[in-house]
């Protein structure tokens, strides 16, 4: 496995993360023992960049996580976040970047993931009732600590991470990137690189989309996070499956599949990328980490470009609720 810098004086992790999301939430039944050899795994095929928070579940996701690396803890660059807080039953969360919060959420992290210090911590929405320097400072109270080793931020705008970064050097940003959702490229990405803050796409693969077998919203379950997604709604769904047959095109031609060309696609626009596909199926990810090794020609970009140019995918890729949670 190949490996990248995150941000420029920061740690080197493996070029393809993985990322654990979806072994507890969002994207249909949870299969727990498939999971925990999905991550047995990743580990033997070089992976070191696991990526979690204390929200996914809530909270079961870091157990499970931290069962799994018990007794190798140091093969794992071990990245999780805080900021959100679950409602009670069946009612949204909601974002508390206050330094109580984060300190106490901090301590039920270590606990729940059974580890003496977090590698990444990321804040994973902006609290914009707490001054993102609050929120920051009380994160570097972490590392003196020893709690925490590096910081993160997800889901920020440019204007905030450089607010962020006069407190404390930011290792890397974690926000949607991918080929249909490239906003970060007139955003935050350039902020990143001008600062030398890494960049960690995540839902690289269009929460599925781009490995073009997702094809109705139909086959969602009830609770399948995709159901409330505009991107998927019928009225936007056949604009976007005419779009990624002709992607998936391209990558039969070249003797990939879609999923892989999307991963190598993210890879190839630039070494502070670190995408972190996430699976709960040993299946996806073998292949997915076989992306790593595909090299794409500036042709190869050029041909990609003009079947799936900036900006084809109809619909927003949030509801209206869970846009309003991100930092502009
Ligand atoms: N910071 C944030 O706010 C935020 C938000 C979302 C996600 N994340 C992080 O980013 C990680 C990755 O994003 P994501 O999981 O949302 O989206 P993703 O990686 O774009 O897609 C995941 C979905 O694609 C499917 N999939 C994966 N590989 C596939 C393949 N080769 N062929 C067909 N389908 C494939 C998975 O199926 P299975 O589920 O069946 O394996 C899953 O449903 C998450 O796990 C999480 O750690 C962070």
């Amino acid at each position: 496995m190949l490996h990248r810098r995150l941000g420029r004086n920061g740690p080197e992790v493996s070029a393809l993360g993985l990322g654990c999301m979806g072994m507890s939430q969002s994207y249909g039944s949870a299969d727990p023992a498939e999971a925990v050899a999905t991550l047995d795994r990743a580990l033997e095929l070089g992976v070191t960049f696991l990526d979690t928070a204390d929200i996914y579940g809530p909270f079961t996701n870091e157990e499970l996580v931290g069962r799994s690396i018990q007794g190798r803890r140091e093969r794992v660059f071990l990245a999780t976040k805080c900021g959100f807080v679950p409602g009670a039953a069946g009612s949204p969360s909601r974002i508390d970047g206050s330094p109580e919060h984060i300190r106490a959420a901090c301590d039920e992290s270590l606990r729940r993931l059974g580890v003496q210090t977090i590698d990444l911590y990321y804040l994973h929405r902006v609290d914009p009732r707490t001054p993102i320097e609050e929120s920051v400072r009380a994160m570097a109270n972490l590392i003196e600590d020893g709690k925490v080793r590096y910081l993160g931020l997800s889901e920020v705008s440019g204007k905030t991470l450089r607010r962020a970064t006069a407190v404390h050097p930011i290792t890397a940003v974690q926000s949607e990137y991918s080929l249909w959702t490239r906003d970060p490229e007139d955003g935050v990405l350039p902020v990143c690189r001008e600062l030398g803050v890494g960049f960690v796409p995540f839902s690289p693969l269009g929460r599925g989309f781009l490995s073009g077998s997702l094809r109705s919203v139909d086959a969602f379950g009830e609770n399948d996070f995709r159901r409330d997604i505009p991107r998927f709604q019928p009225e936007n769904l056949g604009t976007n499956l005419a779009a990624v047959d002709r992607f998936a095109e391209i990558a039969k031609r070249k003797g990939h599949t879609p999923a892989q060309l999307a991963l190598a696609w993210l890879l190839a626009q630039g070494e502070d990328i670190v995408p972190i596909p996430g699976t709960k199926r040993r299946k996806y990810l073998e292949e997915n980490l076989a992306a790593a090794e595909i090299r794409l020609a500036k042709a190869d970009l050029a041909e990609i470009e003009a079947a799936v140019p900036k900006g084809w995918a109809a619909g927003n890729r949030y509801s209206p609720a869970s846009q309003a949670l991100v930092d502009r």
